[in-house]
């Protein structure tokens, strides 16, 4: 069966743990996992901007063997005059598997269906799975394991990195909390998916608008923009209803002593983080970034195991 990532919870406890471990062992050994070996061709798709998804992925398909084939939606037929169904019946006679950037989760589905080679998505409007996969190697590295850890996401909880925080974190055993102001709260539909898979894994689940009541204990802050891609427009009205949920020097007291705070990058210093967070002792920033490399080439290396029925093959 052919596995495609188009959510956090498109993976189970177990197989979340598999891809994490994976990564873990490529970032010790960068090329000991070569299943694109040939090489087999990539192709990453953008229908908005990147740095470390683009870089992440070129390096990562080289890295396992593979060449990567980079292009944006504007340049291609997808997106204009060919749907997301036509464009994967044609990619799939020629790449080992898709990777894309785009707008509507709605677009990535009709890829995903009936694809024959892995669909992965790069970032959507509603999920950011990859940079999860990164975030939760990057905890594991941080605080010795996910489970049972409490992750406090402080920002617009509508948006992608909301959303998928929720998914991935009640995958990972987590206890997340989610704080926005009325209006960027969670959709209930992802808080009760998360919720469920939580209650099985033994993490938990909380939505609010109150920062001193669910950022207390905190192993792990995070925020993102508050202008997500797309969303340009909004930006003064946006500016105007998450004051109040910047992640400030207080908000971090908030936290254990030793919390950890993250960010997916790129970051707006003074909006939605303080700089004296973002570039302080307690951020983990730039291991966040570097982590997309080695999580990306373990998710790509499971997912073409797993569709091919072998087992993953790593040297030594
Ligand atoms: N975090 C993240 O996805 O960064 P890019 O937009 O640079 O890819
Ligand atoms: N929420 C942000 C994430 C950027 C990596 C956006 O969608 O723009």
């Amino acid at each position: 069966m052919i596995r495609h990532f188009l959510r956090d919870d498109d993976v189970t406890p177990a197989e979340q743990s598999e891809i994490l471990d994976l990564a873990a062992a490529l970032k010790q050994d960068r090329f000991a996992a070569r299943p694109l070996e040939g090489p087999q061709t990539v192709a990453v798709i953008f229908d908005k901007s990147s740095t470390r998804t683009r870089v992440s992925f070129h390096v990562g398909i080289s890295e396992l063997g593979g060449s990567p084939l980079i292009f944006t939606t504007a340049s291609s037929q997808l997106g204009g005059k060919e749907t997301p169904s036509d464009t994967a019946r044609v990619l799939e006679r020629m790449v080992s598997a898709v990777v894309w950037r785009t707008y509507a989760q709605s677009g990535l589905e009709q890829m995903a269906d009936g694809a024959r080679v892995p669909i992965v998505n790069g970032l959507s409007d509603d999920f950011h799975p990859c940079q999860l996969l990164a975030d939760l190697l990057t905890i594991r590295e941080h605080k010795g394991d996910t489970k049972g850890r409490k992750l406090v996401f402080v920002g617009d909880g509508l948006s992608n990195m909301g959303h998928s925080y929720l998914l991935a974190g009640a995958v990972a055993g987590m206890h997340v909390a989610v704080v926005s102001p009325e209006g960027y709260l969670p959709r209930q539909n992802v808080v009760d998916d998360a919720t469920k898979i939580a209650a099985e894994t033994g993490g938990s689940i909380a939505v609010g608008t109150s920062i001193e009541e669910l950022a207390v204990d905190a192993d792990v802050m995070v925020t993102d923009t508050w202008v997500s891609m797309g969303l340009e427009a909004e930006r003064q009205e946006r500016i105007e209803a998450f004051e109040g949920y910047r992640v400030t020097t207080d908000v971090m007291k908030l936290g254990k002593p030793d919390a950890i705070f993250m960010h997916c990058l790129p970051a707006d210093r003074g909006f939605e983080v303080d700089a004296d967070v973002i570039d302080g002792p307690q951020s983990v920033i730039w291991d966040e970034a570097e982590n997309r490399l080695h999580a990306q080439k373990a998710l790509l290396a499971w997912l073409l195991a797993k569709s091919r029925n072998e087992p993953v093959a790593l040297r030594g």
